[in-house]
This record gives C-alpha cells, structure tokens and sequence, in this order.
C-alpha cells in the first residue's frame, strides 16, 4: 500500500506525524482540516489506542469531529474546552514569518477561531507550501449568503486599493451548487498572485459588510513542521528562532507501512 502513497502525501505524513508526537497526556488540542491534518488526527487516534494517550479534541470541521471520533479520540467543542494547549492545522501556503494562507478545505473560519483560543499553534505541511510572498493560492474568503454578490463587488473595490495583481473573486462551487461551510456560508475565492501586504489586506477584507472570515492567518502561527518526501522533517520554532531536523523514515518504508486506507 506505501508505493501507492505520492511524494507528497508521504511529506504529509511525516510532518503530521511528528506533529502528533509533540501532544501529550491531558493536552486539549485543537484538531484542524484538510488531507494532512487526517494523517496527524490518525496518528493521534493510534497514540490514544497503544499508549492510551488521553486527551480532549476540539474539531475545526464536522468531517474532522467524524474522523476523530471513529478512532477513539474524545472529541469536546471549544466552549467545554474553554482554551487550548495547542492546535495542529495544515496550511495552503506559508511564508519565512509563518503566516499562512488556509481555507482550502472550506473550515478556515472555524480553524482561525480554534488557533486563536490556542496557546499554540503548529502548522503541518509539505515543502511545497512554503512561499516567499503569500497569493498564489486563491485566498478563500467566507461570506454570508444574504447579498453575497454586493459583498463580492465591495471586496473587489477595496482589492483595487490594496497591493495585490489581481482582483478577482470566484464563488466556490460544489458541482452545480454553491459550497457551503459547516456554518452555512460561502466562500469567494480571491486570485490574487501576489499579497504585498497581507496584514493589512487581512484587516480591511474583514471590514466588509458580508464578510465573515478570510483565510489570511497572521501572526497565529508558532511553529511549522515541514515533511519531505523522503521523510525528512524540519520544525522551525518563530519565537524562538529555531530550526530541528529530523528523519522520522529510518529504515525505510516502515513509517507508512500502517496507512492501510
Ligand atoms: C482547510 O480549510 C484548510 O485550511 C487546510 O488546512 C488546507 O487547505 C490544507 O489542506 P491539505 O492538508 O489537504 O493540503
């Protein structure tokens, strides 16, 4: 089953998987969305099953509570949590400052809330994440339906104020209908190549009446373990400067001998 897994899902892997091992006993964890958060919400549920490894799991998307859920993890919602020791989220793009662009799954509103009511945040992604100027990927923006079409052409005026190269805004669809979140908004999908100044453009996005939430994360993110194909794992700590380099794959494919599904 391994020589099925790509490059990239083996990078996933391997950065979820250090990531999970950084939990422990009694932590109330913030759990997030998207490919690679599942390998790392796995990794959690076999912890919880071999070593008995007891924690609470606050889910950033109903997909994420169901997976939780099915492998034994106690899952809580953030109110009976209260705050967080930590949240492990994957990312659709981050930069040399660890802001990050998320939402490509559809649940930034949720993981933006969870992270924020986390004392830590630990970013999990492939190396081909990393950028030098956030914007490639579409930045997701959640918006309420009432006047959806209004909101999008507010959001493309003040797009013509900001430092961006482009300004359009695609209604994200699910086949013939609009995407709707777990909340029963949609999302607007932004291209726009380049972000100069993503902290300001986060700001006056979330001024726009209609606007519930962009995918913009700044200054959230402490941490970001980086996998590689090969299983190499490199964790860079913003506060405190740092960078370890790690081989969780010793011995070769042992590591992801268990991904059976
Ligand atoms: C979910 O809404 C997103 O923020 C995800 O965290 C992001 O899209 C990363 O997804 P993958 O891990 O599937 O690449």
């Amino acid at each position: 089953m391994t020589g099925d897994m790509s490059p990239i899902d083996k990078a996933k892997f391997a950065a979820a998987c250090r990531a999970a091992d950084m939990v422990e006993n009694g932590m109330r964890v913030g759990l997030g969305t998207g490919s690679t958060a599942a390998w790392m919400v796995r990794r959690l549920g076999e912890r919880v099953k071999q070593e008995g490894l007891r924690i609470k799991g606050v889910p950033t998307s109903t997909r994420t509570a169901q997976l939780a859920r099915e492998l034994g993890i106690e899952v809580v919602s953030l109110d009976q949590a209260g705050w967080l020791d930590l949240t492990i989220d994957g990312a659709d793009e981050f930069d040399g400052e660890l802001n990050l662009i998320k939402g490509g799954g559809g649940a930034h509103l949720q993981e933006k809330i969870v992270a924020t009511a986390s004392d830590q945040m630990i970013v999990i992604a492939d190396a081909g994440k990393e950028v030098e100027t956030l914007g490639a990927f579409p930045l997701p923006v959640e918006v309420i339906p009432f006047g959806w079409q209004t909101t999008r052409t507010l959001i493309q005026e003040a797009l013509d104020t900001m430092d961006v190269l482009g300004n359009s805004a695609a209604l994200r669809m699910n086949g013939e209908a609009p995407f709707v979140t777990d909340v029963g908004n949609h999302i607007l999908d932004l291209h726009l190549q380049r972000i100069g100044n993503a902290r300001q453009l986060a700001l006056v996005l979330n001024q726009v009446p209609g606007v519930v939430e962009n995918g913009l994360f700044i200054d959230i993110c402490d941490k970001v373990v980086i996998g590689h194909g090969d299983g190499r794992v490199e964790l860079r700590d913003i506060n405190d400067g740092t960078l370890e380099l790690d081989q969780l794959v010793e011995g070769g494919e042992n590591l992801f001998s268990d991904l059976a599904d």
